[in-house]
């Protein structure tokens, strides 16, 4: 990093949990990979009151057990760096004392006026917080560039979006802002894009006279654990698929940009956002699919529905499954339908992307049906991450018999290769000004507007089911019914029960 690059990093929501498991533990692997710029501070800001002391006490033993990267000699040295500061979020009187805070701490370690400030708070902060700010004149780039970098979800709906969005703009720039989608920074969302525009071989099939449709999968194995009250008023729609997961469908879907550029990346990805089909109202029972899970015994373990959840309501309709099936209306995509699906207490933890090609337009050898060999691409974003080609083998022996075969990377093969979390390497792009891996402030409008009718049915259409699943089942049977070609499924990537707490087998 340049040396004008000296900054000071403010964490508000310091007390959290996001912080703890992932902020702190990040900043210290960039720390020991000697990432960070020579003069950085890290500024720890929340209403609770601690002492630096106690702070950095606290955000030691979170290096220590969410550990992101083995050297854990250099952890006196970054502690070093760490300060705390309490203020009330809506008391803008005590945004002064912060900004006179942030000034004692450039002084003291000869920091220009860079200062980066992520929102790790609650949602409904979002607005206050930066407006607060901004009234002490600490959006102000005359000493130093100030960036604003925000957690999702970025407003609850369409309408809640907007208002956040004129909120934010009032006193800050486009340039200013870096919305963190963490699927961005996963090493794997990223080789998507390498995948397809640095092979030959792949690009020339990319389109809708090739691949029959294309799915992304994002399935857990866990509830939501301690998270009720925060997924009540969220769901899988909101939760996965408005951010997370449209993001890795237009990363998919997108042309092929002019350059490595931000602003080439990311016009390239809105446009896909601005070709979504608009779903009718009248369609979302048909091309949207809900569900929640209920109680069940996996292995002799009794495992809680979602009603019974802590901070769930029990007669709660909040859907922790979530199934669409979409189109892109564009010369590449005309008429390739998308499926995407997420869910909590599904069999295992896997999330993929799957190119399903079409079958050969005359099948000669036999076989169990047509797409028993059909071929598919399947980027495996998590775990085990890698890239698998699945095509029709010969059988050996007499006659032609085709069975399906695998070509496989994996990259825990590049042994000798680490891969950084997302948080990391988002991190250090915010601290570099790099906004290509950050959702833009139309992408997010455009993925809200999107989904609006699905929303907006699934609260007011009573007539839309929520279906019921077991958990540790592959979600509501009707999901499948989303699939045009009834020759295919969903890719169901584990068959067996494993014995280490996940449910099944990749
Ligand atoms: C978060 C969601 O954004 O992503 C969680 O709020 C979800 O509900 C998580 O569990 C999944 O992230 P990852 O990186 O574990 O796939």
């Amino acid at each position: 990093m340049k040396s004008n690059d000296n900054h000071i990093y403010v964490i508000f929501g310091a007390s959290g949990d996001l912080t703890k498991r992932k902020l702190v533990p990040a900043l210290y692997s960039l720390f020991v990979q000697n990432l960070l710029p020579e003069k950085f501070t890290l500024l720890g800001v929340s209403r609770s009151q601690f002492s630096d002391a106690e702070f950095k006490i606290a955000m030691e033993s979170a290096i220590s057990e969410f550990k992101e990267i083995d050297d854990t000699t250099r952890i006196p040295e970054f502690i070093a760096k760490i300060h705390y500061q309490s203020i009330g979020f809506d008391d803008v009187s005590t945004y002064l004392l912060l900004k006179q805070r942030l000034e004692a701490l450039r002084v003291e370690n000869e920091i220009s006026g860079n200062t980066v400030f992520y929102m790790s708070t609650p949602p409904s902060l979002y607005g206050i917080i930066p407006q607060h700010l901004a009234s002490v004149g600490l959006n102000a780039q005359d000493d130093g560039w100030k960036r604003l970098i925000i957690e999702k979800p970025f407003g609850y709906d369409l309408e809640s979006a907007l208002i956040l969005k004129d909120q934010l703009l009032k006193d800050w720039q486009e340039e200013q802002l870096f919305r963190i989608d963490h699927y961005l920074g996963k090493e794997t969302v990223q080789n998507l894009m390498v995948t397809r525009f640095s092979n030959g071989i792949f690009e020339p099939l990319w389109n809708r006279n090739y691949i029959d449709h294309v799915e992304i999968t994002s399935a857990e194995s866990i509830g939501v654990e301690k998270r009720g009250g925060y997924y009540e008023s969220s769901g899988a729609l909101r939760d996965m698929v408005q951010n997370h997961l449209l993001q890795v469908a237009a990363i998919t879907a997108m042309e092929s940009p002019s350059s490595l550029e931000p602003v080439a990346i990311r016009n390239e990805i809105l446009k896909v956002f601005q070709s979504l089909r608009p779903i009718k109202r009248e369609d979302v029972k048909t091309n949207a699919i809900r569900g929640q899970y209920l109680s069940s015994t996996i292995k002799d373990e009794h495992i809680a529905g979602y009603r019974e959840e802590e901070g769930v309501h029990p007669e709660s309709v909040t859907e922790t499954y979530a199934a669409i099936k979409f189109y892109i209306d564009n010369w590449r995509w005309g008429g390739v339908p998308f499926y995407i699906r997420s869910g909590k207490r599904l069999p295992t933890r896997v999330t993929e992307v799957v190119i399903h090609f079409k079958p050969t337009p005359h099948f000669l050898f036999s076989s169990g049906s047509v797409c028993s060999s059909c071929n598919q691409l399947v980027i495996r974003i998590q775990p085990d991450e890698g890239v698998l080609l699945k095509f029709g083998m010969k059988t050996p022996g007499a006659g032609f018999d085709v069975q399906n075969v695998n070509m496989d990377f994996h990259y825990s093969d590049l042994s000798h290769q680490r891969m950084p979390s997302a948080y990391e390497r988002l991190i250090y792009d915010s601290m570099k000004g790099d906004a290509t891996l950050f959702a833009r402030t139309q992408e997010v409008i455009e993925a809200w507007k999107f989904l609006a009718p699905v929303i907006d049915c699934w609260k007011n259409d009573r007539e839309v089911p929520l279906y019921g699943y077991p958990a540790g089942s592959w979600g509501p049977e009707s999901a499948d019914d989303l699939i045009e070609n009834k020759e295919m499924t969903w890719r169901y990537p584990c068959k067996n029960l494993s014995d280490d707490g996940i449910y099944c087998e990749l």
